[in-house]
């Protein structure tokens, strides 16, 4: 194996020493899709210290029983997906504490909690912190477990404390930065990992592999050879029952700000000097970078904002809303690479289907845009790279005609088999690395080129659309 390129840190064994979760907000939408269905999977796989917790931390009052009956049912897995014995177990690894996220004596009770088990383990364990709150409680939650004391190892490099944070960081680059500051204060960098989800996904870690991996497409990697690239990141579902927080944030916040910048980032990005965490951030922080400014005077010429019909009408949402559930943006790379290479930034909720793809299109002989070479990286779902490209059609003829050279993931593995994003997440928190979380300045850098743009969005009026649309 080449040494320079990415390994795989998934096969880094997790340090068996006692660990604890802790996630603030364990009754929410997001623990019961994700956190708790990943944490089940590690556990079934054995990817989870021997001695684990999971101490669920919520506003509500449950009794030990209905909360645990809580947890199975909100829990989306599918039917069949895991043994009934195995759900039994990992459930018994729970409990919970209820409190007011801004009340101090509950920290302390949390405090009690964490040191009982500790005491029955008889060991110093690891803590992670999970906000899995809206983030209008962060900073409470912060405050508060900066009193406690909580934050505070109980040990050396064993006994750690970590905290994983879900995105939005902040609602623009101020609060953001506020945001940013009161958790420097807290923990150091190392311990905190900003969570975006895409960075986890097995086929968008492959562009790096992809690109410096093969010679054949670096030296055309560049505005020399690249007309455009279109970033989409398409869903079939709508807002589901999340209309009291996404409407609070749409479409640019939800996705656009993070996940598809990220994916921006690893196409637009120099190579790293070596494939370690810091080198790889540092280059995709300095693509973002580059991105030009959307002002007022360019906001309506580069971005169209979209609203399913109906939307308005959703449990939750404002009657008169204007938050955009679809958006398109052409973002420009202000660099010696990419100067000139529009990237199209497309994202919508209730499309004619779910794709989250990345169009490369590779400029043609005499500008015939007909006879472009498409590189596309497909994310989800039926993951894999495919390449556009021309043939003479076979006999007399002279004619050409497109095919296509296709890579699936499914050819090479059980792509069912594959760690979900978030099983990565939380495994890659557990060991400590951090090369597929966002850091700090990532986020600043997203929040730059994305506050201007939210300045003037409105301006833009919205388009609307049928659910179910193919384009907008
Ligand atoms: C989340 C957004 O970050 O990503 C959701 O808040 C969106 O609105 C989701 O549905 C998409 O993630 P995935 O992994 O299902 O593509």
């Amino acid at each position: 194996m080449n040494p320079t390129l990415p390994q795989n840190p998934a096969d880094a064994p997790v340090p068996n020493v006692p660990t604890i979760f802790i996630i603030f907000g364990v009754t929410g939408d997001l623990a019961g899709r994700k956190l708790l269905p990943s944490l089940l999977s590690l556990y079934v796989k054995k990817q989870l210290p021997s001695k684990f917790a999971i101490v669920g931390f919520s506003r509500r009052p449950f009794t030990r029983e209905e909360f645990r009956q809580l947890m199975r049912d909100n829990m989306k897995i599918k039917h069949g997906q895991f043994r009934e014995e195995d759900v039994k177990h990992f459930l018994d690894h729970m409990s919970y504490e209820q409190g007011n996220f801004d009340i101090p004596e509950a920290y302390d009770r949390l405090a009690e909690k964490l040191d009982l088990i500790d005491k029955g383990w008889k060991q110093c364990s690891n803590k992670l912190f999970h906000l899995a709150t809206p983030p209008s409680f962060y900073e409470v939650i912060l405050d508060r477990l900066a009193e406690s004391g909580l934050t505070i190892p109980c040990g050396g490099d064993l006994g750690w404390t970590r905290i994983l944070i879900e995105k939005p960081f902040g609602n623009d680059t101020d609060t953001a930065k506020l945001l940013d500051k009161k958790l420097a204060k807290l923990f150091k960098e190392e311990q905190i990992f900003r969570i975006d989800h895409y960075l986890a996904k097995e086929a968008l870690q492959n562009i790096l592999t992809f690109r410096f991996a093969n010679s054949l497409f670096e030296p055309l990697w560049n505005r020399d050879f690249v007309d455009k690239v279109h970033i989409k990141l398409f869903e079939k579902i709508d807002i589901e029952d999340r209309g009291p927080l996404y409407d609070n944030v749409g479409a640019l916040k939800d996705v656009g700000q993070n996940h598809m910048l990220q994916m921006l980032a690893l196409i637009a990005m120099e190579k790293p000097a070596s494939f370690e965490a810091g080198p790889i951030r540092k280059e995709r922080v300095k693509a973002l970078s580059k991105l030009r400014q959307i002002t007022a005077r360019t906001v309506s010429a580069t971005c169209v904002r979209g609203q399913y019909e109906g939307y308005m009408k959703e449990r939750g949402v404002r009657p008169d809303s204007q938050t955009e559930t679809f958006f398109r943006i052409e973002a420009h790379v202000d660099n010696a690479r990419w100067k000139g290479v529009p990237f199209f930034l497309e994202s919508g909720k209730a499309m004619f289907e779910s794709r989250v793809e990345i169009d490369m299109y590779f400029s043609a002989e005499d500008s015939d845009i007909e006879r472009q070479n498409v590189l596309t990286f497909r994310i989800q779902p039926d993951e894999g790279i495919k390449i556009r490209f021309w043939v003479k059609t076979p006999g007399y003829s002279n004619e050409v005609e497109p095919k296509t050279m296709k890579f699936r993931y499914s050819e090479m593995t059980d792509t069912a088999a594959l760690p979900d994003a978030y099983e990565r997440v939380l495994h890659d928190a557990v060991v400590g690395d951090q090369t597929l979380f966002a850091d700090t300045d990532e986020v600043l850098a997203a929040w730059k080129f994305i506050t201007p743009i939210m300045n003037v969005w409105r301006s833009i009026p919205l388009t609307f659309y049928k659910k179910g649309a193919k384009e907008v």
